[in-house]
């Protein structure tokens, strides 16, 4: 007889995921209960075919390496298709709305997951997608927030800090790059995710790079309801003291600037602002260094930490495949296998 029991007592089938908030503290857990199952399964060898024959359009306005990997080797893993779906090889810059992808994707896929982080118009375009689409929507990130990203961070932290992150202190600070304006979405979702998860955030950047004030807001709000706080410093050893986690990565001083150049020299006067050995070792010893990547070696982190005893980078890229899995599964609709 085939198992035909739910995959969690908490049902998400038909949720869309746009902001980190979207699930709830006891939802997000059983996200996380299933994506270490699912983990300990696909290391074991174990098939899961929860998602046999559903489909999945990934709608990307931007380029990816670990998002497009994952969500692409996940849904073969749970036994359906995903389709890479490049902006530029459809009719959207000929005419194709908002409205007219959510409806017609929404009626070809089980689900559709866009990454759009035009600056002002990503999240916009994210959200009027689902509110025509028949299927879930999944952010792949936007200008607003990265979910998936802090959901990998956050199994990531628990498997090396524990369940309980009460009293733990995170430091998600701003460092140098020199590649291109990243998006401020991994910073303002990490710190509105783990503040109601319980832990100390503490938010460094220089005064130029700060993040959206209703994001800040949500981040206080979350640490006062969890028993965690929120601070923001603007000096990056403070913040690394005794931390047990290191989040040190660029992001672009948007809200200051939509100047390209002038943000470029912005930037330029805060080359320090880079995560080596002396500032790693104002943390705890046992402390973790973690990226989202792509990083810039030799700017916002040397190779000496990166490469390090303390990183976990590819444990945490690793994450995203099983977290992933996991909301696709809980969306999508599946029953545990036979
Ligand atoms: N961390 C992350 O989202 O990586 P990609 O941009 O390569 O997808």
């Amino acid at each position: 007889m085939p198992d035909t029991s739910p995959i969690s007592p908490i049902s998400l089938a038909g949720r869309d995921f746009i902001s980190d908030l979207d699930f709830s503290i006891s939802e997000t857990e059983a996200v996380l209960e299933l994506a270490s199952r699912l983990k300990q399964e696909y290391r074991a060898g174990k098939p899961h075919p929860l998602l046999r024959d559903k489909t999945l359009a990934m709608l990307f306005f931007f380029t990816s390496t670990r998002t497009r990997g994952s969500f692409e080797a996940g849904m073969a893993q749970l036994g359906g298709h995903a389709a890479f779906i490049d902006s530029d090889t459809t009719q959207i810059s000929h005419g194709d709305t908002a409205k007219e992808i959510g409806q017609i994707f929404g009626r070809y896929f089980n689900a559709i997951a866009i990454r759009q982080c035009d600056w002002g118009f990503g999240n916009r375009y994210i959200n009027e997608v689902a509110q025509h689409s028949p299927a879930p929507v999944l952010n792949m990130q936007c200008d607003v927030y990265h979910p998936f990203q802090i959901l990998a961070d956050l199994l990531t932290i628990r498997e090396y800090k524990g369940k309980h992150l009460k009293g733990r202190k995170i430091a998600v600070s701003w460092a140098y790059a020199a590649s291109y304006q990243k998006p401020i979405s991994v910073p303002q979702s990490l710190i509105i995710q783990l503040a109601r998860f319980g832990m100390d955030v503490v938010l460094a950047h220089p005064p130029e790079y700060t993040l959206m004030p209703e994001i800040l807001q949500q981040a206080e709000q979350g640490a006062r309801q969890s028993g965690g706080s929120f601070r923001i410093t603007h000096d990056m050893d403070e913040a690394f003291e005794n931390a047990d986690v290191v989040y040190p990565k660029s992001w672009g001083c948007m809200l200051t600037t939509s100047d390209l150049k002038e943000s470029a020299e912005i930037g330029k006067q805060y080359t320090g602002w880079i995560c080596d050995e002396r500032r790693m070792a104002l943390a705890k010893p046992d402390a973790i260094y973690m990226h989202c990547l792509p990083a810039d070696r030799g700017l916002e982190v040397t190779d000496a930490v990166i490469d390090g005893p303390q990183s976990v980078v590819y444990e945490e890229a690793e994450n995203r495949l099983h977290v992933q899995k996991a909301v696709m599964a809980m969306t999508m609709g599946g029953v545990a296998p036979a």
